[in-house]
């Protein structure tokens, strides 16, 4: 006789099934026999092994391997190279999601460690439609045990001790059940099982009745024997065939090996079961209308008392279990009450079966022991939440159940604890949800699937669930009125306590405790008219809002724009950036680069019509500037008077708070003052807005360096509760090319624009290479020209189309006669007698993108050029220059000397000590050192307030300050104009600004052209 040597477990679950597993264990069946290994290699079709995502899949024993997403194809590679050279197949054994190794062993793979099989003990293992499997594997041994050898009290006894709750969803004591129904009186009992399973996420009851049929079989034999009962019933819903085949199969097989119908194994015991058929009605799955439902009535709940156990199938004492619950009957009565009670927690012992699914890595079924925490489940079984995303929340106990919010994630999963914050067990259906998702929508989603089964016998339910959707739905649709969430909570608390069964009791859940642990997404939806998730279509600002750093409303000034009310307009933008002329001239536009408008034609010219709402402003009146009243105590000390620091004082200011600002030179401005040059960015229009920052009421210290003159802990000690450094990144990274020393005639480009815009470099000649490509770079080479040297040449290792700036602004550099050497890589400054001469460079060529897409360039052989020069300024990297942090405190830096905060909230790791702008990231952009502001000036108000930072911050709230339509249609064929510059000629010899504003006529215009994306 020929032996197995090795079994290849198909598996043949519902979901597998539906992946198209029928076809591949016919093809690997074929493909053994091709082989002729017929005799050693047996196919074996179970039932789920778990990860349905990944089907179909397969495992082969001995060894242990899991083969996932099987193609028919597959199946000759698999038994050629498997199961006849022992190699595994590497390309379709599981991967890790987080690193992308290969994990073959099965025992090795995250999601299976950490489970603990006793309801899907045989799932994926046996062959559910051979009894013999079963037996093989202890099946039936429980039933002869008890038949043979136990009183129906004993049995009863046993069930109590092992702590068992029923599974269904209300945990209600299982032996105390079986009590319950052995001591009521009748002489005709029914024992039932509930395979109604009308939660749509889960699917352990199917998976056990299509993996394991017999396990309920016999358990059910066995309540029969507790409680004296001779006819089951299994009500299982018409849309799971699978299942319903396999389980009448399952009965035709047992009845056949006598272990159901009369005198079961000859102990003078009857019991058989009969399936029935539910149409699917989420109600039919409530107790009384399951048993309605089964007596051939329309599935609707009735009151109890009288509860089933007196009175329930046809008025007869009737034993309802789920599924899960009878299917750990034999093991229990095998293995013994102390051993199973030896698995979870206090009061909820056992094991639970999740359905797993959702923002995870793997999903599918998990079995852990109760009192897991939520945490294990989704980050070491569930692999973690995809693409980097962050945790959110688990929708548990299907659709009437709760959340759990993430700062709730240690919560063990046991019946009391998951009750405490608001959800139920339910049935284990497990839904994770990444920071994508909008709460309130969620809620809405599932009160609507509960409304819509609501059977309609009880007016809570059936107007209640109804009045309770129309309002979730108006907030969703930007109808939410103040008020809302109160009456959300009365409606849903009133139905809680007045509806006729579970349904109506359980429907507002997801409703109640998004309210209770989401409320500010509630309010952002109702009073801004915001959704935080950018899930809600109509109240998702538009694109170009929406990638805005600081989140200025561009639709709303455009269209006030379109309208002439331009004052109006710039009020929108200051809202969110206080520098609007400053923005209008040099911002880099991220608004413009995801315009709707885009994608068909030019983008909308969000920037130069942000510079004509403020020039129009400038040019004719300065507003006045009440100073803001002080209305809290909290003294507020902001370090850095640049776009960052000045932000957030503003927005501090506005919060009523005391602000001083110190800055360590003699003017406000940061970098915008001392080293973006004056014909880009004039000196009034600082000086205009942060005057008008100024004259809310800050206190501005001028020539105070912070680190030098007082330190932080000084400040501390004078009472200041929160500190912000905003103090930039002043240093240049010293180039590594040699003979670049960094001073005279080689300085670095950042000093020389601070030496020329305070008057100390007046006049430039011979010839003059910048090396770099920063904004210092730029405008060193055109500031070089305008002083009069006699040649610019901005040096730059990669092709002149990698160069990071807009077209325009690369092309009015090279109008105004500086040259590119794009392709160059410097190597040496040459000197002759200590004066510099020129620069050795190496001339490169570009290289194909690497595996991140990057083009790389690399010098080309024998291509070594000098460029002559009397001046090279270099324009490296800039990096902070952390004076700031001298006697203390000691705040974490990183290795470019940057200071490390919390993205989430700008905190330094010192508490109280919040950091914005460059000095946390660098040179970066003026609109970003905006946003940081803002946003610190949000975390420091929350910390001030002890008002906790769980909720994610957004910079972007829809303000909507008028109806964009109200803009009216653009004008046919009018296309975008061009930003105009003055001819090169003239401003490559003064420092007046270059670029000219819009007129009205051109703004108003360009503003209709706007397609209101922010409207639905
Ligand atoms: C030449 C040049 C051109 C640029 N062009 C553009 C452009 O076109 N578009 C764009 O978006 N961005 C541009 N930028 C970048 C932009 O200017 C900066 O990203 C932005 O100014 C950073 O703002 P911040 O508030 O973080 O720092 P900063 O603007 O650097 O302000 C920091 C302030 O802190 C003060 N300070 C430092 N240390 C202390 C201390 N110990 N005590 C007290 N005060 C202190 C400094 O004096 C300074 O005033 C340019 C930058 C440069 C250098
Ligand atoms: C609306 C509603 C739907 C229900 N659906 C199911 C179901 O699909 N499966 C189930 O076992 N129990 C369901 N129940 C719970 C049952 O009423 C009952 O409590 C359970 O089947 C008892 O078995 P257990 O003690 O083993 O949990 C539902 C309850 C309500 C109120
Ligand atoms: S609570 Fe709802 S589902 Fe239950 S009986 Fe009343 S109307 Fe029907
Ligand atoms: S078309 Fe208007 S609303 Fe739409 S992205 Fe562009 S600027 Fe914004
Ligand atoms: S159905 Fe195959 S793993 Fe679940």
């Amino acid at each position: 006789m020929n032996s197995v040597r090795c079994h290849v477990l198909v598996c043949t679950g519902g979901g597998c099934v539906a992946s198209g597993s029928l076809d591949v264990s016919a093809a690997l069946t074929e493909a053994i026999e091709k082989k002729g290994l017929a005799g050693e290699c047996k196919v074996v079709e179970t039932g789920c092994l778990g990860p349905c995502a990944a089907g179909p899949v397969a495992v082969v024993h001995p060894d242990g391997v899991f083969y996932e997403k099987l193609k028919p194809e597959d199946a000759e590679e698999i038994v050629e190279e498997h199961l006849l050279k022992g190699r595994i197949v590497e390309r379709l054994v599981h991967k890790a999601p987080a690193t992308g190794e290969i994990v073959p062993s099965m025992r090795e793979i995250s999601f299976f460690r950490g489970q603990e099989k006793i309801v899907l003990r045989n799932c994926g293992v046996i062959d559910p439609s051979r009894i013999e499997e079963y037996i093989a594997r202890d099946g039936y041994q429980a039933l002869a045990n008890v038949l043979t050898a136990m009183k129906p009290e004993e049995v009863i006894d046993i069930v109590k001790r092992s702590g068992l709750r029923g599974r269904g969803g209300a945990g209600f004591p299982t032996g105390m059940k079986w009590e319950f129904c052995r001591k009521a009186v009748g002489d005709t009992k029914y024992v039932l099982c509930n395979a109604d399973e009308g939660d749509p996420g889960a699917f352990m009851d199917r998976s056990v009745l299509e993996g394991d049929p017999h396990s309920v079989i016999e358990a059910m034999a066995i309540a029969g024997y507790a409680i004296g009962s001779s006819q089951g019933y299994i009500y299982v819903r018409a849309e799971y065939p699978l299942a319903i085949e396999r389980l009448g199969k399952a009965l035709e097989q047992a009845r056949e090996y006598g272990l159901l119908g009369a005198d079961i194994m000859g102990s003078g015991f009857n019991f058989d079961l009969e399936i029935r058929k539910g149409s699917g009605a989420f109600v039919c799955g409530e107790e009384t209308a399951l048993m309605t439902s089964i007596e051939g009535k329309r599935g609707e709940p009735r009151p109890r008392p009288p509860f089933p156990a007196q009175s329930g199938l046809w008025e007869k004492p009737s034993l309802l279990n789920n599924v899960e619950t009878y299917a750990n009957i034999p093991v229990i009565i095998l293995k013994g009450p102390e051993w199973y009670a030896s698995f979870g927690t206090e009061k909820s012992k056992g094991t639970k079966v999740f359905a797993l699914a959702g923002a995870v890595n793997n999903t599918g079924l998990v079995e852990v022991p109760m009192g897991i925490t939520l945490e294990k489940i989704v980050y070491d079984i569930g692999g973690g939440v995809p693409d980097g995303k962050d945790f959110k929340a688990a929708q548990i106990g299907g659709p009437s159940g709760g959340c759990i919010p993430a700062w709730h994630l240690d919560v063990p999963l046991d019946y009391e604890s998951v009750t405490e914050l608001g959800a139920i067990m339910g049935s284990g259906g497990l839904i994770i949800m990444d920071e994508d998702t909008c709460m309130v929508d969620m809620a809405r989603f599932f009160l609507e699937f509960v409304q819509d089964e609501s059977c309609g016998k009880c007016p809570p339910c059936r107007i209640g669930t109804k009045r309770m959707l129309e309002i979730v739905t108006r907030i969703c649709q930007g109808q939410g009125e103040e008020g809302d969430v109160e009456r959300l909570i009365t409606l849903g608390n009133l139905i809680k306590d007045t509806a006729l069964c579970g349904l109506g009791q359980t429907a507002p859940n997801p409703v109640l405790s998004t309210i209770r642990h989401f409320r500010h997404e509630y309010e952002a939806h109702i009073k801004d008219k915001y959704c935080p998730s950018m899930v809600c279509k109509r109240l998702c600002p538009a694109p170009c809002q929406r990638s805005c750093p600081a989140g200025v409303d561009a639709p709303s000034y455009n269209a006030l724009t379109a309208l002439g009310r331009f004052n109006e307009a710039l009020e929108v933008i200051r809202q969110d950036n206080p520098f609007p002329s400053v923005c209008g001239r040099i911002c880099s536009r991220p608004c413009e680069a995801s315009c709707q408008l885009g994608e068909t034609d030019d983008p909308v010219a969000i920037r130069s019509l942000k510079r004509f709402v403020a020039d129009f402003e400038r040019n004719r009146w300065k507003p006045a500037v009440q100073p803001v009243e002080t209305t809290r105590t909290e003294k507020i000390a902001v370090i850095g008077a640049g776009p960052a620091g000045l932000t957030a004082a503003r927005d501090l200011r506005l919060q009523g708070y005391p602000v001083t600002v110190f800055e360590s030179t003699t003017r406000p401005g940061g970098m915008l003052r001392w080293a973006l040059s004056d014909f880009r960015l004039p000196p009034d229009v600082i000086d205009r807005e942060t005057q008008l920052i100024v004259d809310t009421g800050i206190d501005l210290r001028l020539g105070v360096t912070v680190g030098k003159d007082i330190t932080i802990d000084e400040l501390r000690r004078q009472g200041y509760q929160a500190i912000l450094i905003a103090t930039g990144a002043h240093k240049l990274v010293r180039p590594d090319t040699p003979g670049a020393d960094g001073t005279r005639p080689c300085p670095n480009a950042l000093d020389f624009l601070k030496e020329v815009k305070q008057g100390k470099c007046t006049r430039m000649s011979g010839d003059v290479l910048v090396v770099g490509c920063t904004y210092a770079a730029f405008d060193a080479a055109r500031t070089a020209i305008r002083l009069g040297c006699s040649s610019c040449g901005l040096v730059y290792p990669r092709d002149k189309d990698q160069l990071p700036f807009e077209a325009a602004e690369v092309q009015a550099a090279v109008e105004e006669g500086v040259t590119l050497y794009c392709l160059h890589e410097p190597m040496e400054v040459l000197r002759v007698d200590g004066k510099v001469t020129g620069l050795k460079c190496v001339q490169c060529e570009p290289q194909p993108a690497d595996q991140t897409g990057r083009t790389r360039t690399a010098p080309k052989t024998a291509a070594e050029v000098v460029l002559p020069a009397e001046t090279i300024l270099f324009a490296g990297a800039q990096e902070p220059d952390l004076v700031v942090l001298n006697g203390g405190p000691d705040v974490q830096r990183n290795a470019w000397n940057m200071v490390v905060v919390d993205p989430a909230t700008l905190a330094t790791s010192t508490p109280g000590i919040f950091a914005a702008g460059d000095v946390t990231t660098g040179g970066a952009t003026v609109i970003e050192a905006i946003a940081a502001g803002q946003k610190a000036a949000v975390t420091a108000h929350r910390f001030l307030r002890g008002i906790e930072q769980r909720e994610p911050y957004r910079l972007i709230k829809p303000r909507r300050r008028v109806d964009s339509a109200e803009a009216g249609e653009g004008f046919d064929n009018f296309k975008r104009p061009q930003e105009a510059v003055r001819p090169a000629s003239e401003r490559a010899h003064d420092f007046r600004e270059a670029d000219v504003t819009f007129s009205e006529m051109l703004a108003v215009c360009e503003a209709k052209r706007c397609l209101h994306c922010d409207l639905d």
